[in-house]
């Protein structure tokens, strides 16, 4: 499906699966891609709508080295084909899901801006095959962190520790341009707080690497009914270190669309792409109130919201103010 995009193009949500849609997409145009992919889980993945499609060779491919017989050599020079080939063949489930991910990570490279940043979104189960693939693949100096987001929510193991947090892989086109501002962020509580001066409570700590953060609550405001969707708090971070008022935003594993409405509420743009009906369909809900957003292809019409209601309390652990802007975009 064309989509014509340009960075004057007003914000955007495209229906399609994401590997049709990347390669129309112009080089560096992205300052933050975050990524959020269907976890490996153990079953085989679905793979009928991605392996009848190739990634057109693009000028990252050529970058990349890739000879005729498809052999990459990674961004820096890397042996990535050979550690590719060490690693997948341990496991595959995980041969599958990286078959799936590799030209979509290729892509994304080749959309970031040279000052721009990657965060890929994974559990615990990939994070670390993905890691040393990532760094054979980008380059290891452009490893910027391991984000831990930890939650403590649902049932829990009596047979081992209960597994309640995810990674998030963050990694930076150019290690010497990349923009970061942390002081930008929404700050949390100090775990001493007797600890430090009043002044120091008031303002808050600065986050670190670690991020304790709740699940979307059931019973929520930012719930959409969308069953993968993520919070709010843990989208504003990123956006608000990684990106500059302005700047476009990629995410084209889109789901409930978080990115986005977290995006607009920060005055960025966006681009969110899904192959999902019911996520378009969350997306046109949750950006009624954003009229200035552009659904590919156009169609049904947004379902009308509902008249707030009062909600009631989150259980989240930080409190990210519920008078920030967006607020009531779900954001
Ligand atoms: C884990 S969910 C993302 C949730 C999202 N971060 C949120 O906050 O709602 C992954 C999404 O990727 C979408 N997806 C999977 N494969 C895709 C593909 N090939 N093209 C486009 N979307 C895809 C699924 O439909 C699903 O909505």
């Amino acid at each position: 499906m064309p989509i014509a995009w340009s960075p004057s193009s007003p914000s955007r949500v495209v229906h399609a699966n994401n590997l049709e849609v990347l390669p129309q997409l112009p080089d560096a145009a992205f300052t933050l891609i975050y990524l959020d992919p269907p976890f490996n889980t153990g079953r085989k993945q679905n793979r009928q709508t991605t392996t009848s499609v190739r990634a057109p060779a693009s000028p990252v491919s050529v970058a990349l080295g890739a000879d005729a017989a498809g052999i990459i050599t990674g961004f820096k020079g890397q042996r990535y084909e050979r550690i590719k080939g060490d690693l997948l063949g341990y496991d595959d489930q995980f041969e599958d899901y990286w078959a799936f991910l590799e030209p979509r990570l290729i892509e994304a490279w080749r959309l970031l801006s040279d000052d721009g940043t990657l965060y890929l979104h994974l559990d615990y189960r990939e994070a670390h095959y993905a890691k040393v693939l990532l760094d054979a693949l980008f380059g290891r100096d452009c490893f910027l962190n391991e984000l831990i987001w930890a939650y403590d929510y649902g049932a829990k193991s009596k047979n081992r520790w209960p597994t309640k947090h995810d990674t998030i892989l963050v990694y930076v086109k150019n290690p010497a341009r990349y923009y970061f501002d942390s002081t930008t962020v929404d700050r949390e509580p100090y775990m001493a707080p007797g600890l430090v001066t009043p002044e120091k409570v008031a303002k808050g700590k600065l986050p670190t690497d670690v991020w304790w953060h709740t699940i979307v609550s059931p019973t929520g405001k930012e719930k959409t009914g969308y069953p993968t969707q993520k919070p709010v708090g843990i989208l504003r971070r990123m956006i608000q270190a990684s990106s500059r008022e302005g700047d476009w935003v990629l995410d084209f594993f889109a789901g409930s669309g978080t990115t986005g409405a977290v995006a607009a509420a920060l005055g960025r743009r966006f681009v969110l792409v899904d192959q999902n009906p019911e996520s378009i369909q969350v997306m046109r809900t949750r950006f009624a109130l954003l009229p200035a957003v552009e659904f590919l292809p156009g169609g049904f019409e947004p379902a009308v919201p509902e008249p707030a209601a009062p909600e009631p309390a989150q259980p989240a652990l930080f409190d990210f103010g519920a008078d920030r802007p967006g607020a009531r975009l779900g954001a």
